[in-house]
């Protein structure tokens, strides 16, 4: 992942880069630095640790320069391995992975170059100052044609005023106004009042000298059009809650208002055409995507009768993929720039798949990539670990089958999504319940997540939510499939949560309950049911209101998502930056 900036223009450029890695630290948080050009002096600050850690660097002068956060990948988190990397009169900031990088740094040492840190990016500097001869452009132009990877690059160079930005499968977008020139890896970080934005693509070049100027691989002057965003939900703030997390969950009854979408109306005409005569859908995604596909399958499965297979992007990807004709890829991202996501994603479009991004980032890469864009509408989601963006994309999912329903001749169930909202709201006020559990939780050796179905998605969901910001070791598990092994680990330190939505086997979840409560295991229930909730197995419960048996792990989730967040501020961390993750995955 790592983030990056540039900026050139009328103010000293230290606190504006700052400013910007500050809003792209979601991207990583494992060390910062800066570069600043004047008078043919480049100078480097760099830092272990969060942005925050250069902020003495405020003062520097110098109006040109360019900054880095990063996540880890080659080498440790160090000041070492920190970017940006000089060598000779180059400075540079890297997002990406360079894959070649052992072969290029053997070639470099063979004319006795030496590095100084771990990095696959290191190297980029010293190509540049080998290919350099006076044209910077040409340098850079030069040296990207080397690198096998993914990269978004800006780049100094001491003789010149000017920064220069590659990019190849990582995002890059550049700003101009309010008297400065900017570069990015996404548009939060220079958002703002007056600044037009445009999105670099891959293969093109930009310069950002006396003004921007954009050139196609062949270094050829192209012109842009800049791209419309609002300004406002591009620079979120906390409104007044502890944790971005906190303030994300609030929001989701609000945003699912504007996730869930009638297709069947006139402006969806070619979705609908599409649905009509889809015959199976592939989801591919990450993660919590990942996760809101497994439910949708369910959903779609259930009451439109029509295959869905969900893959892990990145299995997906190398796994030579059966796409049989009238296959509705969708491509399910918040970000909308998961690398892995991405080039499944182009598979399965390359295979004949018709391809629908359901994305939360308007102007992310897969809106390019996909024949038709669905947004989730969920405003900007900051915290790492995801969750309004979840229960948006699970309100979106649950459109299509609606619609998909009608398409196959059915009458749909748009009046059962359209009530969700509401029902989310009297779920979400419920959830502050969960704080009394959290003392169950604090000391445990692990947890485990029960379900069957439906439920098992949404436990598979509590379990990464639980796992990402309490560092507790923890399992999804099928409620059935305990008994074959891993009830083995149950014993009374292991605090269960079972999650039991589903009428038809909800008393065969129950049979798993009976089984970790031999084993002296706490259960804390998760219900639309009150029958079950004062049984003698049952430690505390949660009851959730009913709703159509497809639909609640949109409800479901919602306490999951609080005991995590509550559990891991008993436990003493930020919810909002996990240590070793980051919000949007641009690497392999
Ligand atoms: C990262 C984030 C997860 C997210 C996953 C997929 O791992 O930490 O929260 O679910 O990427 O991200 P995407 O943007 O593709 O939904």
């Amino acid at each position: 992942m790592c983030g990056i900036v540039g900026y050139y223009g009328s103010e000293n450029a230290a606190p504006v880069l700052l400013k910007g890695l500050e809003k792209l630290e979601y991207r990583g948080y494992d060390s910062a630095g800066i570069a600043l050009l004047e008078n043919g002096n480049l100078r480097v600050v760099r830092k272990k640790g969060r942005v925050s850690e250069l902020f003495n660097v405020k003062d520097m002068s110098g109006k040109l320069g360019i900054g880095h956060t990063r996540w880890a990948t080659h080498g440790a988190p160090s000041e070492t391995n920190a970017h940006p990397h000089v060598y000779g009169r180059f400075a540079v900031v890297h997002n990406g992975i360079i894959e070649n990088d052992f072969a290029l740094k053997e070639e470099c040492r063979s004319r006795g170059e030496v590095f100084s840190s771990e990095t696959d990016s290191e190297v980029i500097a010293h190509l540049l100052e080998f290919y350099y001869e006076g044209n910077f452009l040409t340098a850079v132009k030069s040296t990207v044609e080397r690198l096998k990877g993914s990269y978004a690059l800006a780049i100094l160079c001491a003789d010149c005023e000017g920064i220069i930005l590659a990019r190849k499968s990582s995002p890059l977008v550049v700003g101009s106004g309010n008297g400065g020139l900017f570069a990015a890896s996404d548009i939060s970080a220079i958002a703002a009042q007056g600044v037009d934005i445009y999105t670099l693509e891959d293969g093109e070049f930009a310069l950002l000298a006396t003004e921007i100027t954009f050139f196609d691989g062949n270094l050829k002057r192209i012109s842009k059009e800049k791209i419309e965003y609002d300004a406002e939900d591009e620079t979120p703030d906390k409104k007044g809650y502890r944790h971005f997390m906190r303030k994300e969950m609030a929001e989701i009854p609000a945003v699912l208002g504007k996730s869930v979408c009638d297709f069947t109306a006139a402006k969806y005409r070619e979705f609908y055409r599409v649905l009509k005569q889809t015959e199976q859908i592939q989801i591919v995604a990450c993660g919590t995507a990942y996760h809101s596909g497994l439910c949708a399958k369910h959903a779609i499965e259930s009451l439109c009768r029509v295959p869905v297979e969900v893959c892990i992007a990145s299995e997906y990807r190398y796994s030579n993929p059966i796409v049989r004709p009238y296959t509705l890829a969708l491509a399910v991202s918040q970000s909308g720039e998961t690398a892995d996501t991405l080039a499944a994603a182009e598979i399965a479009k390359s295979k004949g798949a018709y391809l629908v991004a359901v994305t939360n980032v308007p102007y992310s890469t897969i809106t390019r990539l996909a024949d038709y864009v669905l947004p989730t509408n969920a405003g900007r989601e900051v915290a790492v670990a995801a969750t309004k963006s979840f229960n948006a994309q699970l309100a979106l999912l649950y459109s299509i089958a609606s619609a998909l329903d009608k398409a196959k001749g059915g009458a749909g169930f748009f009046d059962e999504i359209l009530s969700l909202p509401e029902k989310v709201k009297c779920a979400e006020e419920a959830c502050e319940e969960v704080r009394a559990w959290v003392p169950h939780f604090l000391g445990a050796r692990s947890v485990f997540f029960l379900g069957r179905g439906a439920d098992y998605a949404t436990s598979l969901e509590g379990s990464l939510k639980l796992k990402e910001i309490t560092y507790l070791p923890s399992e999804g598990y099928p409620a059935g499939e305990l008994k074959h092994g891993t009830l083995a680990l149950v014993d009374s330190s292991t605090p269960v949560v079972a999650v039991l939505t589903q009428k038809s086997v909800a008393d065969k979840t129950m049979n798993a309950v009976h089984e970790v409560y031999a084993r002296g295991a706490k259960v804390f229930l998760i219900t639309c049911f009150e029958e079950y909730t004062s049984r003698k197995e049952v430690t505390a419960s949660l009851l959730l209101p009913e709703c159509k048996e497809e639909f609640t792990p949109i409800l479901s989730v919602l306490p999951l998502q609080a005991l995590a967040y509550y559990v891991s501020i008993a436990r003493g961390n930020n919810p909002d930056k996990p240590r070793n993750l980051a919000k949007s995955v641009t690497v392999e």
